[in-house]
């Protein structure tokens, strides 16, 4: 079996498996940290590898950018080839003030502007949490390592260049952490299947202090969120 959009068969996917949103990263990843790798898709140059840390079976698989990309693949890995814990690792937008640059975040819940939950026909609003089970391994892991790590709330959002600029000090003001464009979408899919997801990120702009990452300082920074993952 196959889908339009992923080669693998049944069996080739773990049933754990790390989503960064650039699928070059998840060559990086299961060129860097993986034994044994295998490519398991390449349509679309959505780049997916299965192999072993430490003796586990992992997956790796890009996402593409925002709800509508992870929504198809993240759905996908779960229905159709049983993987049953997905951890995104991207990177986000501070909008809290304490926030530095290269500081990891781990998403508690997802809110949204997006309204990929109507599909599900609910009479109020949904909110979309992280898996407990990923979460407090997440954090307990960071502790181990002596790593400084926030958990909150974030933001998904539909836009990344918004027509109204100052739009995001109001999700501030709600004390969400930080913007992305994807884990809404990814908790609802694994809450809906009753499987596992959880977030982590690293902060590579602060849009409250106007600073920004480099592209060779993410691709290091990368690291220390990936042996999080990696560890779960
Ligand atoms: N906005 C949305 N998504 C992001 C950002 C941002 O500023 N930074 C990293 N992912």
């Amino acid at each position: 079996m196959s889908t339009p959009h992923n080669k693998a068969k049944k069996g080739d996917i773990a049933e754990k498996i790390l989503l960064p949103g650039d699928p070059l990263r998840a060559k990086f990843i299961a060129d860097n940290f993986l034994e044994d790798a295998v490519q398991f898709n390449a349509v679309r140059n959505m780049f997916g590898y299965t192999g072993y840390y430490k003796g586990e079976k992992v997956s790796v698989m890009g996402t593409g950018m925002g709800i509508p990309s992870i929504g198809i693949y993240s759905y996908e890995l779960i229905n159709k080839y049983g993987v049953k814990k997905l951890i995104r690792v991207g990177s986000c937008g501070a909008y809290a003030e304490e926030l530095d640059l290269f500081d990891i975040v781990i998403a508690q819940a997802a809110s949204t502007d997006s309204n990929y939950a109507y599909q599900y026909d609910l009479p109020g609003i949904y909110s979309a949490t992280s898996s407990w089970k990923l979460l407090s391994k997440a954090a307990s892991i960071c502790e181990k390592k002596g790593q400084r790590y926030y958990v909150g709330n974030i933001l998904t959002s539909d836009i990344f260049y918004d027509n109204n600029p100052e739009i995001w000090k109001k999700w501030a003001a709600m004390g969400i952490l930080a913007v992305e464009m994807e884990s809404y979408a990814l908790f609802c899919n694994a809450a809906k299947a009753g499987v596992d997801a959880l977030t982590i990120l690293t902060v590579s702009d602060s849009l409250v202090h106007h600073k920004e990452t480099t592209t060779e300082q993410r691709e290091k920074s990368f690291t220390k969120m990936m042996e999080i993952a990696l560890e779960i």
